[in-house]
């Protein structure tokens, strides 16, 4: 099963992950993730990610492709993945084309995950995570059992950086301005899949199951 979650920031790629990958058993592949993790391990994938991210811009292409040409040449990925927040742009969309291509796979599905902007930056100044388990919350559509505590593992819950309102803006920005001509591309190929992103959690979700019932 080989996926790609789109939508614009704070559409819910990251919630909707965590929990089609569990039920899925395939590799969550999330390049926001994994610049965080570079960042927060000083590599230098971190250092050149860090203005970037912090400025709400995108990091440039070439990076992010090797990135994610580099992670799907993992024997994990041969039983499929879950892309999420890649590509962002048509070139980073026709350089996946050509990795599958190299690893003799192709694409299922393309779900994008559509949401009224007015709500995405109260999603994105109400979301918080755990450090450590990397769980997404938000303080009022999603919040811990425990008031600011991750309940699996016990830890406090932080903001990330680029969740500041100044940086939400742009971000969202940023994001809507790439976003038309990757749904058209994804489109043309036959990919694209709409999922209303604008229901709860859990009705999100079963509709993207509902979707994904026909894949093995
Ligand atoms: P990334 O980490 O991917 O951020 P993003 O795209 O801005 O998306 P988010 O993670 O903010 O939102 P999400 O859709 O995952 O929403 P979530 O599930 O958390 O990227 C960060 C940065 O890295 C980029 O800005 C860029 O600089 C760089 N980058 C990453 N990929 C790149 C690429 N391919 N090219 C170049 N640069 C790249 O949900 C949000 C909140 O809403 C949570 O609090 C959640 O609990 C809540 N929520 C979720 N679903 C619902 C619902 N149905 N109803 C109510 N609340 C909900
Ligand atoms: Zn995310």
């Amino acid at each position: 099963m080989n996926l790609i979650l789109m939508g614009l920031p704070g559409a819910g790629k990251g919630t909707q992950a965590e929990k089609i990958v569990e039920k899925y058993g395939i590799p969550h592949i999330s390049t926001g993730d994994m610049f965080r993790a570079a960042i927060k391990g000083e590599t230098e994938l971190g250092i050149k990610a860090k203005s970037y991210m912090d400025a709400g811009e995108l990091v440039p292409d070439e990076v992010t492709i090797g990135i994610v040409r580099e992670r799907l040449s993992k024997s994990d990925c041969e039983k499929g993945f879950l892309l999420d927040g890649f590509p962002r742009t048509v070139a980073q969309a026709e350089a996946l084309e050509d990795i599958l291509a190299s690893l003799n796979t192709s694409l299922d599905y393309v779900l994008n995950i559509e949401v009224d902007k007015d709500s995405l930056m109260e999603r994105l100044t109400g979301r918080r995570v755990s450090p450590t388990s990397g769980r997404t919350y938000h303080v009022i559509f999603n919040p811990p059992k425990e008031e600011g505590i991750c309940d699996v593992d016990g830890s406090e819950l932080i903001q990330r950086d680029d969740d500041k309102p100044e940086t939400v803006k742009k971000r969202l920005d940023v994001n809507i301005e790439q976003q038309q001509p990757l749904i058209d591309f994804y489109e043309e190929k036959g990919y694209l899949r709409n999922i209303d992103g604008d229901q709860d959690i859990d009705k999100v979700l079963r509709d993207i199951d509902e979707l994904l019932k026909g894949l093995h």
